[in-house]
Order: structure tokens, then sequence, then C-alpha cells
């Protein structure tokens, strides 16, 4: 299956990307994780996107097509893109891309959830730089205290969910990737789902919603 999933910083998209990705072996693609690991390997892509990741502003277009689709390339079946298209230019370079393989996407999954709900969960985050399995002090307590119930590492708080560069993010939101709902708003694979619920809630939803998909 081809999977995209939208939505605001903090509205649970990488929680439930691992969990579907894990149990279905979809390869689960996110930018933001591509990025973070580029970073602290000090690639010469991660020294080009160290400021805007950690300042909260987008990484420029050209760029993030190319690695997604240079990760892309390399897939034999499926994918499941979390954190991509972020603008309208990146969901057009989508089309394209996929138009040129004779590619399709299965469903696009919009994550809603109100901008205060985002700003605690946001502030409650740590994840595990290793495995990448995302906690929350609230929502979602590691067994022990600090430490990935998966493999064992330390859990750390993202330089971005800092509360100050939180207010900038929920803005780069709202005016640079709101409008891509609207590049997807009426196709059929098009599905918001409301994200403010339980983790496992909103599991069921996109379990049962592919489900039907793949019985169509
Ligand atoms: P990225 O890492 O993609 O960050 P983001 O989109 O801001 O989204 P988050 O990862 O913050 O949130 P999420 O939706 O994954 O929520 P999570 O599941 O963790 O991007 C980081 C940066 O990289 C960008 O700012 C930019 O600089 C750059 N970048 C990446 N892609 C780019 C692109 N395409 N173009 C340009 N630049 C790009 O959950 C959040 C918390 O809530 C967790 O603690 C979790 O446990 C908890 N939680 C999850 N679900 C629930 C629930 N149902 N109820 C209660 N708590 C929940
Ligand atoms: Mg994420």
């Amino acid at each position: 299956m081809n999977i995209v999933f939208l939505g605001p910083p903090g509205s649970g998209k990488g929680t439930q990307a691992k969990k579907l990705a894990d149990a279905n072996s979809i390869p689960h693609l996110s930018t933001g994780d591509i990025f973070r690991e580029a970073i602290s390997a000090q690639t010469p892509v991660g020294k080009e996107v160290k400021s805007f990741v950690e300042s909260g502003k987008l990484v420029p277009d050209q760029l993030v097509s190319k690695v997604v689709f240079e990760k892309l390339g390399t897939l034999k079946q499926g994918f499941l893109l979390d954190g991509y298209p972020r603008t309208l230019e990146q969901a057009k370079d989508l089309d394209v891309f996929l138009k040129d393989r004779s590619l399709t996407l299965d469903a696009v999954f919009f994550f809603d959830v109100d901008f205060d709900e985002l700003v605690q969960r946001l502030s409650a985050r740590r994840q595990c730089p290793g495995c990448k399995e995302v906690f929350n002090l609230v929502a979602r307590t590691p067994k022990r205290d600090g430490t990935c119930d998966a493999c064992g590492g330390a859990l750390v708080q993202r330089p971005d969910d800092k509360a100050e560069v939180v207010k900038d993010r929920l803005e780069v939101y709202r005016k640079q990737t709101q409008p891509v709902l609207g590049h997807y708003e009426g196709r059929p694979e098009y599905h918001p789902i409301n994200a403010a619920r339980t983790i496992d809630e909103v599991y069921n939803e996109l379990t049962s919603r592919l489900g039907q998909k793949a019985r169509a």
C-alpha cells in the first residue's frame, strides 16, 4: 500500500506510522527522522538542514523532494510517508514522481487535532533516537523513567519541542502545510480523521479504513 500521513506537529503521525509500519512491514519514511539522523551523523545533508530543523522552519522543497525520491526509488513495494508532502510544491512533485512510475496513492490521512492539544503533547514528548519509538510523559509513559521500552535506549527531548519553537512550527504549519489539504480534498483516497482520540482509537480507525480498501 502507498500511504501518506498529513497533519500538524504533534498530531500523532509518527506514533501511528511506527505501529502501522511495524505491523504490516510497510517501509516508514519520516522526513523528520531522516533529517535528525543526518544531523546527528553530521552528513552534508545534515549540515545543510540543521538550522531549519532545529528552528522549526521548513527545509527547502527541492532538497526534501530529492531526499524522499532517492529513498522511494530504492523501495520494491509500498511506503508510508510521514511528514511529506508539507508544501503545495512538494505535493505537486510527488504527483509527478508517482505518475512517471504509474503509481497511485491508496490513502492520504489527515490527522485533525486542535492546536491547544498539540502544544501539550509536544511539551511532554520524549523520543528514542535509536529505534525512533515515541513516548509521552502523560499519554504514553515509558515503563522505566527516561528509558525506551522497545530497545532500552535513553529517551531525549527534541530541540524543536521547546515552547518557543513549537509556536513557530504551528505557524509554519498553518501558513505552508494547511494549503496541502486542499490539494487532496475531494480525491477518493483522502480521509480526514479525528486524531484527538486515544492512540488505540486512532489506530483502529486507520486499520479499519485500510482494511476496507484492501477488500475493495
Ligand atoms: P517532523 O519530525 O516531521 O515533525 P512534525 O511534522 O512537526 O511532526 P512531529 O514529529 O512533531 O509530530 P507527529 O505528528 O509525528 O506526532 P508524534 O507521533 O510524535 O519534522 C521536523 C522538522 O523537519 C520540520 O520542522 C522541518 O524543519 C523538517 N521537515 C520534515 N519534513 C519536511 C518537509 N516535508 N518539508 C520541509 N521540511 C521538513 O506525537 C507527538 C506526541 O503526542 C508524542 O509524545 C506522542 O506520544 C503523543 N501522542 C501521539 N498520539 C497521541 C494521542 N492520540 N493522544 C495523546 N497523545 C498522543
Ligand atoms: Mg513525527
